[in-house]
């Protein structure tokens, strides 16, 4: 959600920048820009739509040695043009592009800039006017910063550039997202490490707050004060290869594939040649001694907590809530004294998870942060961090990121209390169900033409752990597809969601529990009687004749890691049918930094 990318250095500039917000598409956009100072001006370019249509629009020889770039995911205005980042003062002095939310932007608009013409409707504006104020009033940039901060309530990532130093870059933090890069003889910001891997590996953190300064040879960090600080920059694992897409059409594609390699990656990560679970002793005590665990989601992370609850509560016998995020600041239930929590998120960066261990720590909470990004701001923030080691996840819809989560969290509750089960024979035998599941993708490919191919409506049942499976299913073919589609606890359907079964709609029945499953068919019967197009996925010790979908058995605890790989392909390929956008649906964003 918005991505920012910036460079001072010795030219090039445009095309980094430009290469930076391409590989940023995956946190979702609407519209694209990019300001670059000529050395006597600053040149903007916006568009609305892909990064494409805002390329089309730079003269080829357009370059300079200080620019600044936007992916904008609309907040404050719709996307357009005049609404698209970078945004400029008035008197043309000051550009800037912005991720988050300016709360008090209606105050300070009347406050402050009763007098001031807007050009677009944007909160970002408003930061940019404030600032040309602040820079008139103190005289120098620096100092406008220190002054602008202590009036904007909410979220900002910053990027800045004044027109009257041609030589250097300007970050401020507060919130959301934003690193920058070490490099030889120029530097580098970016919402994350992805947008500067193939220029640096080395980064400094910004916490909320700082500001920093960035010419091409050094990089100065102040705080809110405007006190120096000494930071040192820290290496980042990743591997500028996994960006690329290899010989798949799509990321999401690649991604589903990669869930054997990741599983197998994880019990190496985490399972010693003893059999020993190597999760960190004082995250187990923790964990141990807990009266209550609450774990704390959004999205597909929301959907492996609620499996995650089953593991602890099964193998580690301690109560266990699962909440979203958004909701829990809001309508906090009670929590004793004892308790602890669990932060599950894919990016690390998810604005209303951070605000709930905001609140948690606050209240004196212990959190673990299971993330697949090393350094994310809920990793910093944690008391502990547990890695998914799934690699870069670009397309939005998530897969390996998923199934990484329910691998960790079972580990972790096994280790918990020495849970009796050969773990590593266990996932090996998961990680070679997904190996089969994934040469059948030209069945699934047939399923989706054959159930998913027309129609606006689509229903996946389950019961039990099926039944999380059945959400997170749901949510991945509406992502992608726009197929409006429910997952339903296949007994509750006949409660009244039965009224929408008509002629023809889909509705899959997953079947990996044995003690349900002759309950989940009879649901499926009931909705067949009623017109409904039903299919099977369904473990191979619970097949009988005419299932859709057969899978090697696994595990029961663990059936959800392989059930959910058809749902994710008969996803795709519902999307690739209809022609829709596969790795950037729709109004998504990948990491989304506002609450
Ligand atoms: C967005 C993404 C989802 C993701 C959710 C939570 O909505 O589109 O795919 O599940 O955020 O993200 P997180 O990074 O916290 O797991």
């Amino acid at each position: 959600m918005c991505g920012i990318v910036g460079m001072i250095g010795q030219g090039q500039t445009k095309a980094m920048i430009l290469k930076g917000l391409e590989t940023l598409e995956y946190r979702g956009y609407d519209s694209a820009g990019i300001a670059l100072h000529t050395g006597r001006a600053v040149d903007v370019y916006r568009e609305k739509g892909r990064i494409a249509d805002l390329k089309k629009h730079i003269p080829t020889d357009a370059d300079a040695h200080l620019g600044i770039g936007h992916t904008r995911w609309a907040t404050h205005g719709r996307p357009s043009q005049r609404n698209s980042h970078p945004h400029q003062s008035s008197n043309g002095r000051l550009t800037l592009v912005h991720n988050g939310v300016i709360e008090n932007e209606k105050q300070l608009r009347q406050e402050y800039l009763h007098d001031s013409i807007f050009a677009s409707d944007t909160d970002t504006e408003v930061i940019v006017q404030l600032l040309a104020q602040l820079v008139e009033k103190h005289g120098d940039l620096p100092t406008a910063i220190i002054a602008l901060q202590q009036l904007l309530h909410g979220s900002y990532a910053l990027a800045i550039i004044d027109r009257e130093q041609p030589d250097v870059l300007y970050a401020v933090k507060n919130k959301s997202p934003l690193l920058i890069g070490k490099g030889e003889e120029a530097n580098y910001l970016g919402s994350d490490a992805l947008a500067m891997i193939d220029k640096t590996k080395n980064f400094y953190e910004l916490n909320d707050g700082e500001y920093a300064i960035l010419t091409a040879e050094a990089v100065e960090i102040f705080d809110r004060e405007g006190k120096k600080i000494i930071r040192e920059t820290f290496e980042a694992q990743i591997d500028a290869n996994d960006l690329a897409k290899g010989p798949f059409k799509h990321y999401m594609m690649k991604e589903m594939n990669e869930q054997p390699a990741v599983i197998r990656r994880i019990i190496q990560a985490y399972i010693n040649d003893q059999n020993e679970t190597l999760i960190d002793q004082q995250i187990l005590t923790t964990l141990r001694n807990a009266k209550r665990i609450f774990i704390l989601a959004a999205g597909t992370s929301y959907h492996a907590g609620l499996v995650g609850k089953q593991y602890i509560e099964t193998m580690a016998q301690i109560p266990t809530e699962v909440h979203l995020a958004s909701e829990f600041v809001y309508n906090m239930p009670f929590i004793p004294e004892g308790s602890c929590f669990i932060f599950i998120s894919q990016s690390g960066e998810t604005a209303d998870s951070r605000a709930a261990l905001v609140a948690i720590r606050e209240l004196g909470f212990e959190a673990l942060t299971i993330t697949n990004v090393p350094g994310s701001t809920l990793s910093r923030e944690a008391n502990y961090t547990l890695l998914l080691h799934a690699g870069p996840e670009i397309a939005v819809a998530s897969t390996k990121a998923y199934t990484a989560q329910l691998t960790v969290l079972a580990l972790t509750a096994a280790a918990i209390r020495n849970y009796d089960l050969d773990l590593k024979f266990e996932l090996a035998r998961v990680a070679t169900a997904m190996d089969h599941i994934c040469e059948m993708h030209e069945q699934f490919e047939m399923l989706a033409q054959n159930y998913f191919s027309h129609g606006q409506h689509a229903f996946y049942i389950g019961r039990h752990l099926d039944y999380f499976v059945a959400l997170e299913a749901a949510l991945k073919l509406k992502e992608i597809s726009y197929i409006h589609t429910e997952g339903f606890a296949a007994g509750e359907l006949k409660h009244g969601t039965i009224a929408l079964i008509e002629e023809g709609t889909p509705v899959v029945g997953l079947i990996a529990q044995a003690k349900v499953a002759n309950h989940t068919r009879s649901n499926l019967q009931e909705v067949a009687a009623r017109g409904a197009h039903t299919a099977t996925i369904v473990c191979e010790s619970l097949a009988q004749a005419g299932d859709t979908v057969i899978i090697d058995d696994v595990h029961e605890l663990f059936t959800p890691l392989v059930m959910v790989l058809p749902v994710q392909f008969l996803a795709y390929y519902a999307a690739y049918i209809r022609d829709c956008d596969i790795d950037k649906p729709r109004n998504l964003a990948k990491s989304v930094t506002v609450e």
